[in-house]
C-alpha cells in the first residue's frame, strides 16, 4: 500500500520522527530557520498532512494550494497562525497540543514574576560585571514581595489554573478574569472571579493567558495598563500581539507600572535594539514557556499521534476544530 506523505516544518524528537515514519512518507525542513511562506506553501501542496508550528502561517491561500491535505498537526496550544474557519471548509482536521505543556509553561510564567520581583537577572549582571565590593549591604537590590500578595490571572484556562496553583504555593491570593467563570475552582482553591477592570487595579502580578484572537489583539493598551498599581508586574506568556508594545514600553519608563517579564513579544523575534530591551525592570525570555525536555518530547509525541489518526480518518486526540468530524462523517 503507499503510504501517505507528511511534511514536518521543524525538528522534532526523535521518537516521534520514528512513530510517524512508520506510518508515513516523511520529508522533514532541515534548517532551525521556519520555512518561508512560499517555501511552506510549496511543500503543503503536495502532501497529505504535516506537522506544523507557531511560526507557520496557514492561511487561506496556502490552504487553497494544498488539495490533498487532510491534517494539520501543529506543535502548540496557541493557533492564532492558523485559519481555522478555513480549515474546517476544506476539511482539513487540525490538531494542537493543550494540556501537556500546561505545568511547564506555568512554572516558567513564576521564573518570570519572581525574576523581575527579586530582581533576578538585573543583579546577576551586576555581579558579572565585577560590581559585588560589599558583602551584604542593607539597601541594595530591594525587591517586591510575592508572599501575600495578589495574583491576577487573566484567562482561567489550563496554564492560567497551573499558574494560580502556583500562587497558592507562594501564599498569593488569587483573583482572575475570564471569559467563562468558573465556579468549580473558585469552590476548590478559594480563587476570586473580578471584574477585567478590577483584575488591572487590583493585581500586584497580572499574569496573562488569553489566546490571542481579533478580541484580544493589543487588548492590553495604555488604557488598562494606566489603571495598574504603579507597583504591579506584568507578566506574559500568552502571545506577544495581547499587549501593545508601545503602550508597554510607555508604561514602564513612565513608571505606570514597576516591571514586566515577558516570554512572548511582538513582534517575534524581538530586534536586538528595540527600547524595551534597554529596561532594567523587563525580563524578556526567546518564548520558552513548554521548553522542557519532558513536555517538548510529549508535545511531539502528542503532535505524532494526532498526525497518524488524521492520515487514518479517525478523530484526533487534540482536535482544534472538532465541527469538521460533521462534514467527515466521522
Ligand atoms: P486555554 O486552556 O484555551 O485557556 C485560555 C483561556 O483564556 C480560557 O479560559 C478562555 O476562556 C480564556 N479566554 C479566551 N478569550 C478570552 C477573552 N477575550 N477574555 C478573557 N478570557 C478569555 O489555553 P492555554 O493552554 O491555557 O493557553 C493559553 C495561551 O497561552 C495559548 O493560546 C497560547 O497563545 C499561549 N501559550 C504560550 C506558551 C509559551 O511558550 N509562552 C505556551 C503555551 C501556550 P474559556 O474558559 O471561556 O474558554
Ligand atoms: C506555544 O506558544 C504554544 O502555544 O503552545
Amino acid at each position: 500500500m503507499v503510504k501517505p506523505r507528511v511534511y514536518v516544518t521543524r525538528q522534532i524528537f526523535p521518537d516521534a520522527l520514528d512513530l510517524i515514519e512508520k506510518h508515513a512518507e516523511l520529508e522533514l525542513w532541515p534548517e532551525d530557520e521556519p520555512p518561508s511562506a512560499e517555501e511552506l506553501k510549496a511543500a503543503l501542496s503536495e502532501v497529505d498532512g504535516a506537522i506544523i508550528n507557531v511560526m507557520d502561517r496557514i492561511d487561506e491561500s496556502l490552504l487553497a494550494a494544498a488539495p490533498k491535505l487532510r491534517v494539520l498537526s501543529q506543535v502548540a496550544v496557541g493557533l492564532d497562525n492558523v485559519d481555522l474557519v478555513e480549515a474546517t471548509k476544506r476539511e482539513i482536521m487540525v490538531g494542537y497540543t493543550p494540556g501537556v505543556l500546561a505545568k511547564s509553561t506555568a512554572d516558567l510564567a513564576f521564573a518570570l514574576l519572581l525574576a523581575v520581583a527579586r530582581r533576578v537577572v538585573e543583579s546577576d549582571k551586576w555581579v558579572r560585571e565585577g560590581n559585588w565590593k560589599i558583602s551584604h549591604h542593607p539597601m541594595f537590590w530591594l525587591g517586591s514581595e510575592v508572599n501575600g500578595s495578589t495574583l491576577g490571572i487573566l484567562g482561567m484556562g489550563g496554564i492560567g489554573l497551573e499558574t494560580a496553583k502556583r500562587g497558592l504555593g507562594f501564599d498569593m491570593k488569587v483573583i482572575y478574569h475570564s471569559r467563562t467563570r468558573k465556579p468549580e475552582l473558585e469552590k476548590k482553591y478559594g480563587f476570586k472571579y473580578v471584574s477585567l477592570k478590577r483584575i488591572f487595579t487590583h493585581s500586584d502580578f497580572l499574569s496573562v493567558h488569553v489566546p490571542l484572537t481579533p478580541e484580544t489583539n493589543k487588548f492590553i493598551g495604555e488604557k488598562l495598563l494606566k489603571t495598574m498599581k504603579q507597583s504591579a508586574i506584568l507578566v506574559n506568556l500568552a502571545r506577544g500581539g495581547v499587549v501593545d508594545t508601545d503602550a508597554l514600553h510607555k508604561a514602564l519608563t513612565k513608571g505606570w507600572i514597576s516591571g514586566a517579564g515577558l516570554d512572548v513579544f511582538d513582534p517575534e523575534p524581538v530586534p536586538s535594539d528595540h527600547p524595551i530591551l534597554g529596561l532594567d525592570n523587563v525580563v524578556v525570555l526567546p518564548h520558552i514557556g513548554s521548553a522542557s525536555n519532558q513536555s517538548r518530547r510529549e508535545m511531539h509525541l502528542l503532535a505524532a499521534r494526532n498526525l497518524i489518526s488524521g492520515l487514518n480518518g479517525e478523530r484526533l486526540e487534540e482536535c482544534a476544530n472538532p465541527e469538521v468530524y460533521k462534514s467527515l462523517g466521522i
